[in-house]
C-alpha cells in the first residue's frame, strides 16, 4: 500500500517536472499553472499574481511606450524599465549642452523630473473573455466603447486568440503625464551596443527610471505642473539578496509576436524567403550607414538610433535562421503535419486549404516585406509626406521637418536610394507602371536613383519649401511608387500568417490540434497583451566544452574596458569604483570575488515588448530587469527550445548600485525602501 502510494507521488513528480518552461500565460487563467508553478518554487497565489477583487501584481506592471514593459517599485509611482525603451524619450530630452545620452541624467528632487510629451503608459484594469458577446452580434467597437466609458482614462482594446478562436478584452488606464527621472549614461545603458547585442555573456546596465503623475483624484491626466505622483494600487518590493542557479524566476510583461502554431509552408517562408531576403537587405544599408559613420562623427550621431534600429532585428534573424535549422523545426511541423493527417483524415483539408491560402497570398506579403526593406527605407520621401500632410497646421510640420533634417544626410540617403531602388526592381513580383515608365526612361533603376538626388531641391531644410516639394523629382518618385505603397499595405499584418485570408484557415486547424494534441500545453501566441512566463536561472551549454555561467559581474565590464573603442568605453565612476573595491552595500562574493553582480539569464520564454518586464522570485519580489534573449534563443518566437533559450537580466543590484555610486541619486534608494 505505501509503496504504491509513493510510487504514485513519484510518478505525479516527475510528470509535473517535466513541464516545459515553455509559454506565455495569460495572467487571468494563470490558476492553470499554478500547481506546476508552486512546484518550481512559487511562493504566492494565482490571485496574487492577477486579480479583479484585490490588489495583484498587475497593477504594477505597464505597458511602456506602446511597445515595452515597465513595472513600478514605490507607492509614488516610480517605474523601471530599459534605457533602450526609453531611449526616444531621453533623445527627446537631450541637447548638445544637456545630452543626457551621453552623460545620463539624475533628477535630484520631483522638482526636477523631466515631463516626456508623448510618452504614455497603460495599466490594465481587467481582461476579460468576449469570445460570446461578439459571437452573440456584439461588435467589437460596441464592446471597446461601453468598456472606455467605464471610467477616467480608460482605454480597451479587443485581441484575438488562438488566431480568432477566442477574443479578449483589455481594459487599461492609460497614463500621459510620465517623467523621466534618471538614466544612466549610454556607456552603462547601452554598453557594448551592437557587438554584445543578443550576445551573452553581456554587462549592459540597460534600465532607465521613469515618474507616473495623476491630477489630485489620482486619476490619468494631462501633463500638469499641479499633477501629483501617482499612487499605484500596487507596487512591487526589491529583493537584494540576489540569484542562484535553479532558482525560480517569472517574468510579467508584454510580448509583442510569436508564432507557435504555424505549419511548414509558414517556417519555410520565414527561414528560406523572408530572412534571407531581409538580412541581405539590411547588409546593405547597415555596410552603407557604416561607411558613412566611419567617416564622420557627426554622421555617427545622426544615425546612430536608425543604424541600432536596423542592426537588432538583422542580427536576431540571422539567429533566428540558424536556430530553426539547427533545430530541424521545418521537418518537425512536417512530421506533426503528416501525423494530423493521418489522425485527422476529415480534417487534413485544412492543410491544404492553408497551403493555398499561403500560395495566394505570397504575392502580397512578400511585396510587403520587400517594400518595407527596401522603398520604404529611402529617407527624402518623408519630406513629402510630411510636406503633403493636410492632417497638420504649419508649426507641426516645420517642427517635423526640423526633426527630420536633424538626423538626416543627403550623401548617405543617395546611396541607400540608388541600392534600395535596385533590389527592389530585382525582386519585386509586383511594380507600378509608373515607376517602371520612370526607370526605364533614365537606363535602369542605379541611374533613376543618381538622376533623382542630382537633381532633388530638398537636399536641405531651407530648400524644402512647399513650392519646392510640388516641383520636385523626389515628390514624382512618391506618386511612382504610391500604387506599390497601397498594394503593399493590404497585407500588412503581425504575420504572413495573420493575413485574414489565411488566418480564417487557421481558426479551424488550431481548434482542431487542441482536440486532437491533448499532451500540448496550448498558450495563445504573443500579441502585446500581458502575459505571464516563468522558468529558472540556468546557465547553458554553449558550445562543446563551454558552459555559460549564469550571472555576469563588473569583472567581466572592467576585462571589456577599452576607451579606444566607443561602446566599450566604460564610464571613470566605475573604473574608480573597481579600483578602489568602493561597492558599498552592493558588493557581494561571486564566483570567488568581492564583486557588483550586473546580468544573469534564466529560462523564461520572452520575446520582443518583453524588454523592461519585470523579473520576479518565488516570493513575488523583484530580482531583474527582462531586455534581451541570447543569439541561440531567437528562433523561440517559432520554436522554443528548453535546453538553449535564455532571456537576459538586468540584475536588480546592478541598477541600484549605479543609481547611488554613478547617478548619486540616493533618494530613490530610499524612496524604494531599500536598507
Ligand atoms: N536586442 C534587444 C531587443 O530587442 C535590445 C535592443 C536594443 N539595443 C540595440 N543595440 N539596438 O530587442
Ligand atoms: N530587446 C527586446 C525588446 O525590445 C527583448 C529581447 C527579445 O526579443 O527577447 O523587447
Amino acid at each position: 500500500m505505501k509503496r504504491t502510494l509513493l510510487l504514485v507521488a513519484l510518478i505525479v513528480a516527475t510528470s509535473l517536472s517535466a513541464v516545459a518552461d515553455k509559454g506565455m500565460w495569460l495572467p487571468s487563467l494563470i490558476s492553470s499553472r499554478i500547481k506546476d508553478m508552486k512546484q518550481k518554487g512559487f511562493k504566492l497565489s494565482a490571485e496574487d499574481i492577477y486579480s479583479i477583487n484585490k490588489a495583484s501584481m498587475k497593477d504594477a506592471v505597464v505597458l511602456f511606450d506602446g511597445g515595452c514593459t515597465g513595472e513600478i517599485v514605490t507607492e509614488q509611482g516610480l517605474l523601471l524599465t530599459n534605457h533602450h525603451c526609453g531611449y526616444d524619450a531621453i533623445q527627446a530630452l537631450s541637447t548638445v549642452e544637456h545630452d543626457y545620452l551621453t552623460n545620463g541624467f539624475w533628477a535630484m528632487s520631483n522638482a526636477e523630473e523631466l515631463p516626456c510629451p508623448g510618452l504614455k503608459v497603460h495599466i490594465l484594469v481587467r481582461m476579460e473573455e468576449v469570445t460570446e458577446r461578439i459571437a452573440a452580434g456584439e461588435s467589437r467597437d460596441e464592446i471597446i466603447a461601453k468598456a472606455e466609458a467605464e471610467g477616467v482614462g480608460f482605454k480597451a482594446s479587443v485581441e484575438s486568440m488562438y488566431y480568432g478562436n477566442e477574443a479578449y478584452l483589455f481594459i487599461y488606464r492609460e497614463f500621459s503625464d510620465v517623467r523621466l527621472v534618471g538614466a544612466p549614461p549610454t556607456t552603462i545603458g547601452k554598453f557594448g551596443a551592437d557587438n554584445d547585442n543578443w550576445i551573452w555573456p553581456r554587462h549592459t546596465g540597460d534600465f532607465s527610471i521613469f515618474r507616473i503623475y495623476a491630477d489630485k483624484d489620482n486619476n490619468p491626466a494631462a501633463y500638469s505642473a499641479d499633477n501629483k505622483p501617482y499612487t499605484p494600487a500596487r507596487h512591487f518590493e526589491i529583493s537584494t539578496k540576489g540569484v542562484k542557479e535553479g532558482d525560480f524566476t517569472m517574468i510579467y510583461g508584454f510580448p509583442g509576436n510569436t508564432q507557435e502554431y504555424i505549419t511548414s509552408d509558414a517556417v519555410r517562408y520565414v527561414a528560406e524567403t523572408s530572412d534571407p531576403l531581409k538580412i541581405d537587405l539590411r547588409t546593405q544599408r547597415l555596410d552603407i550607414i557604416g561607411a558613412a559613420q566611419k567617416q564622420s562623427s557627426e554622421t555617427r550621431i545622426k544615425y546612430a538610433a536608425k543604424q541600432a534600429n536596423i542592426a537588432n532585428a538583422w542580427k536576431k534573424w540571422q539567429g533566428e535562421v540558424k536556430g530553426i535549422n539547427r533545430l530541424g523545426t521545418l521537418s518537425k511541423k512536417l512530421d506533426y503535419e503528416a501525423r494530423f493527417r493521418k489522425d485527422n483524415p476529415d480534417k487534413a483539408y485544412l492543410l491544404d486549404s492553408l497551403s493555398e491560402a499561403y500560395n495566394r497570398n505570397y504575392e502580397g506579403y512578400f511585396t510587403y516585406e520587400l517594400y518595407n526593406e527596401t522603398l520604404r527605407g529611402i529617407e527624402l520621401q518623408q519630406v513629402v509626406y510630411i510636406g503633403l500632410n493636410s492632417t497638420i497646421d504649419d508649426e507641426k510640420k516645420a517642427a517635423a521637418m526640423a526633426q527630420f533634417y536633424k538626423d538626416f544626410d543627403i550623401n548617405v540617403d543617395r546611396q541607400l536610394a540608388v541600392a534600395m531602388l535596385t533590389a527592389y526592381c530585382d525582386n519585386a513580383l509586383v511594380i507600378s507602371e509608373e515607376l517602371e515608365a520612370l526607370v526605364a526612361a533614365h537606363g535602369g533603376a542605379a541611374a533613376y536613383a543618381e538622376w533623382l538626388y542630382d537633381n532633388t531641391k530638398l537636399d536641405s531644410i531651407e530648400g524644402a519649401t512647399m513650392e519646392a516639394i510640388l516641383n520636385d523629382p523626389i515628390t514624382e518618385f512618391v506618386f511612382a511608387i504610391e500604387p506599390i505603397r497601397e498594394f503593399a499595405s493590404h497585407y500588412a499584418y503581425r504575420n504572413f500568417s495573420n493575413i485574414p485570408d489565411i488566418e480564417r484557415w487557421y481558426r479551424p486547424y488550431v481548434k482542431a490540434l487542441m482536440e486532437w494534441d491533448k499532451e500540448r500545453a496550448f498558450f495563445p501566441d504573443a500579441n502585446l497583451t500581458l502575459r505571464v512566463a516563468y522558468g529558472k536561472v540556468a546557465g547553458y551549454d554553449y558550445a562543446d566544452g563551454e558552459y555559460h555561467l549564469p550571472q555576469t559581474t563588473l569583472e567581466g565590464i572592467i576585462a571589456k574596458d577599452n576607451p579606444e573603442i566607443y561602446d566599450y568605453n566604460v564610464p571613470q565612476a566605475l573604473r574608480d569604483a573597481y579600483a578602489k573595491k568602493d561597492y558599498g552595500r552592493w558588493g557581494v562574493n561571486i564566483n570567488g570575488k568581492y564583486t557588483v553582480p550586473v546580468c544573469f539569464i534564466a529560462t523564461n520564454h520572452t520575446t520582443g515588448g518583453n524588454s523592461g518586464s519585470p523579473v520576479i522570485n518565488g516570493k513575488g519580489e523583484l530580482i531583474g530587469i527582462n531586455f534581451d534573449r541570447t543569439w541561440l534563443s531567437t528562433m523561440s518566437d517559432i520554436e522554443f527550445d528548453e535546453t538553449l533559450c535564455r532571456n537576459i537580466i538586468c540584475d536588480i543590484r546592478y541598477v541600484l548600485f549605479v543609481i547611488d555610486k554613478v547617478g548619486g541619486a540616493g533618494w530613490l534608494i530610499d524612496e524604494m525602501g531599500i536598507k
